[in-house]
């Protein structure tokens, strides 16, 4: 039997928040510091510290959330550690990752900075762990209050005179691990007490976050919801793709088949982790005002032979590039929960959008997955109906799909083919309109651990995807194995 899909132009389903495609930023190994940040001196090209190249980069994909300082960072992290001239700031040791000096360089100034040059709005995640209520108010003081006070003459001391614009702001992290190791009932309070200082200055309304659960901690989200649910915004949840155990996780560029066929099972994992968190919420907020925060996903192999193993640092091949779009695909058909993922983490570390040596940088398949998916991004999630067949070995689901349609009437379809070595084909039926000027982009690569190295930075990268017959509104199209598809109709 055949692949068929129909595509209900004509029904949006919900918006599909364009924070989906966000991005998280930890002071964590190279990400902060020689991936983002390399100072004002640096022979590095940079724009007051921020290297040029990587800034350009990552405008061009649109990130439109960013999540700073961490993860378990944010736990140990001190913001007027990080504020006034920068030859003064304590230095630290970032314990959690790698033991190395933290020399606070990079702080609340830096990070609105450059969330100012991305264009993205910053989420900052405050520490409840090792920080006091007094300390989170105030950096919230700090950041947004517009006025007399003490934290807003000190902002102003420190060359800031307007206050910023802070939207989103998560109440800890990972609390029932390295943000505390505390359990549900004594978390639920604290964020109760935290977030009661988390204030609203002017017209600055902050979107508040709880911390979340771990994969299938449903007692988590249980909890959480039960006893602090009317007091935020949003609940985040955390889950990675490993393809081993947290004791053996495998390699990043040298895996068997089996490997490649676990990596796409656990990817798809994430969709069941959707359904039941937000079963659970649906109890207790069934108009869906508390959005479902994915703010750490991606895979997470062993990392690069060599480097320091407490930073975190992966190669990322085709098989991340096909993660990234079963993974958007996912949170697009669950946007009317799904309000803002973060994909851990943005520059040289984990599951990276650029990888960076030296003066050079790299683009890796998954950037190019998000520079194609970017189109999505506030779009209307249109209504899809897929008849698909699983692969009878594998059990892996033939094609993967998600669509929407913009402001501009265009509709844009993101199909992926997860089989490593299998073409599929498939007849998707656009209903509810005509189908005129068809175009494609697909991101494939003969080896299913091809990847963008220093040497070969273009080894995967996006070509024009001619392979479809138009017929009326319908289109048939053969994917070939482990690919990723973006197709536009016009209206
Ligand atoms: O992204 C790396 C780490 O993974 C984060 O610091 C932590 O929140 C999670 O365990």
């Amino acid at each position: 039997m055949n692949n068929t899909i129909v595509i209900n132009t004509d029904v949006k389903k919900a918006t599909i928040n364009k924070n989906i495609y966000g991005h998280f930023a930890e002071h964590l190994g190279r990400c902060i510091y020689e991936g983002l940040w390399v100072g004002e001196d640096s022979s590095i090209p940079n724009t007051n510290g921020i290297r040029n190249d990587v800034l350009e980069a990552l405008r061009n994909v649109q990130i439109p959330v960013l999540r700073w300082p961490g993860g378990c960072f944010a736990d140990e992290y001190h913001w007027k550690d990080g504020i006034g001239p920068r030859e003064n700031r304590k230095h630290m040791v970032n314990t959690h990752w790698g033991g190395v000096v933290e020399n606070n360089h990079f702080g609340t100034h830096e990070f609105m900075m450059l969330c100012d040059m991305l264009g993205a709005e910053p989420y900052i995640c405050g520490n409840v762990g090792s920080g006091t209520v007094q300390e989170m108010s105030e950096w919230v003081e700090y950041m947004t209050f517009d006025g007399e006070s003490p934290m807003a003459n000190w902002r102003k001391e420190n060359g800031r005179n307007e206050p910023w614009k802070l939207k989103y702001f998560g109440v800890g992290n990972e609390n029932w691990g390295c943000g505390g190791s505390m359990r549900a009932e004594y978390y639920a309070d604290l964020y109760r007490r935290y977030q009661t200082y988390v204030r609203n200055y002017g017209d600055n309304k902050i979107y508040k976050i709880a911390g979340g659960a771990s994969a299938d901690d449903y007692n988590w989200t249980e909890v959480l919801m039960r006893e602090a649910g009317r007091m935020m915004d949003g609940l985040s949840l955390h889950y990675y793709t490993v393809p081993g155990d947290w004791a053996g996780k495998g390699s990043a560029t040298d895996f068997t088949a089996d490997e490649w066929n676990t990596t796409m099972e656990k990817a798809l994992h994430i969709e069941e982790l959707i359904v039941k968190h937000s079963t659970i919420m649906d109890k207790y907020d069934p108009d869906k005002r508390v959005g479902l925060i994915i703010d750490e996903w991606g895979t997470w192999f062993d990392v690069e032979p060599g480097t320091n193993p407490g930073f975190l640092y992966q190669q990322n091949t085709i098989r991340d590039a096909l993660v990234a779009g079963v993974s958007l695909n996912i949170f697009n058909n669950h946007s009317d929960r799904v309000q803002m993922t973060n994909i851990a983490q943005t520059v040289n570390v984990l599951q990276a959008m650029v990888l960076t040596e030296g003066e050079k940088m790299i683009l890796t398949p998954t950037y190019h997955v998000f520079d194609m998916y970017k189109v999505h991004q506030d779009a209307a999630l249109l209504a899809v109906e897929p008849n698909i067949q699983k692969d009878e070995a594998t059990k892996l689901p033939e094609i993967h799909v998600s669509a929407s349609k913009n402001n501009s009437g265009k509709t844009n379809i993101t199909l992926c083919n997860m089989s490593r070595d299998q073409e599929r084909k498939v007849t998707i039926d656009l209903r509810g309109g005509s189908v005129s000027d068809m175009t494609g982009t697909i991101l494939t690569s003969a080896n299913m651990n091809d990847r963008n190295t220093f040497d070969n930075p273009d080894a995967v990268k996006p070509a024009p995807f001619n392979d479809m017959r138009v017929e009326n509104n319908s289109i048939s199209v053969t994917l070939p194995p482990m690919a990723v598809v973006l197709l536009t109709a016009a209206e």
